[in-house]
């Protein structure tokens, strides 16, 4: 797939986005031209890149360092370098509305709740990556099921099981009068359940992590037996 992200210029180590979820952002960039635009999670602006060049304003918000280099980067973009929560009542006190926000920072159950909370007020779309993790996943429902400004897609781009377990997806929510939880297609089934199920059936995570904890064991084991060896010499 990389030589496919390099012939259609999207490829960019940088960008923590798989090419499909990279292409509905661009698609989704293209079609709604935003004016404003805040992104939560920086990390190296693979994604600040393309919303600069669609959106007229971008904040970009980050607790690294390197979200300062977004704003000498792009003329259009501002970067706030500190967490999430302190953006969010940035927010609040300076009454500020977008068109279109990005949620990609903390990824904690608690986390992602408080930024999908913090900004419901402040955007009128809001697009949510890591939908397909189960804790993010579980974040997004928290806030979302009790609100009642938004119709919510928690599957709008779905994710695989992958070596490192199960990330990516992106979750959408819209300003709506149907607020709520919505589906595209008649009777359709999410492919959440079976995508989750399948990477709970992995073998060689847990194998490695079984490995690991016998290898911690017999490390411990050994040391302490030669400490105890080395005081009965003393004696
Ligand atoms: C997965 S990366 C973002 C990837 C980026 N959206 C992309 O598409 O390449 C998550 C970023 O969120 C930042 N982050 C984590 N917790 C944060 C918090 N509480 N406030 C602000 N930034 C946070 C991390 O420093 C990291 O750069």
């Amino acid at each position: 797939m990389n030589d496919f992200q390099e012939k259609i210029g999207i490829a960019n180590p940088d960008w923590l986005m798989s090419a499909r979820e990279k292409l509905c952002l661009i698609g989704l960039l293209n079609t709604m031209k935003p004016d404003r635009v805040i992104e939560l999670g920086y990390h190296r602006g693979g994604a600040t890149f393309w919303l600069s060049k669609f959106a007229k304003k971008v904040i970009t918000v980050d607790v690294n360092e390197f979200v300062a280099n977004a704003e000498k980067e792009y003329p259009n973009v501002e970067a706030w370098n500190y967490p999430t929560l302190e953006a969010i009542d940035r927010i609040k006190e300076e009454n500020l509305f977008f068109d279109l926000a990005i949620i990609d920072a903390d990824h904690s159950r608690k986390a992602v709740s408080a930024d999908v909370k913090g900004l419901l007020e402040h955007a009128d779309i809001i697009l949510m990556h890591d939908s397909f993790n189960p804790d993010c996943r579980k974040g997004m429902i928290d806030t979302l099921e009790s609100q009642k400004s938004h119709a919510y897609y928690l599957d709008f781009m779905p994710s695989v099981s992958k070596g490192d377990g199960l990330w990516g997806g992106l979750a959408l929510a819209w300003k709506s009068k149907t607020a709520g939880p919505s589906i595209e297609f008649y009777q359709e089934k999410s492919p959440y359940p079976p995508t989750a199920l399948q990477n709970s059936l992995r073998l060689i995570p847990k194998m490695n992590s079984i490995k690991d904890s016998i290898f911690i064991f017999l490390g411990s084991f050994i040391s302490k037996s030669k400490i105890l060896g080395g005081r009965l010499r003393g004696r």
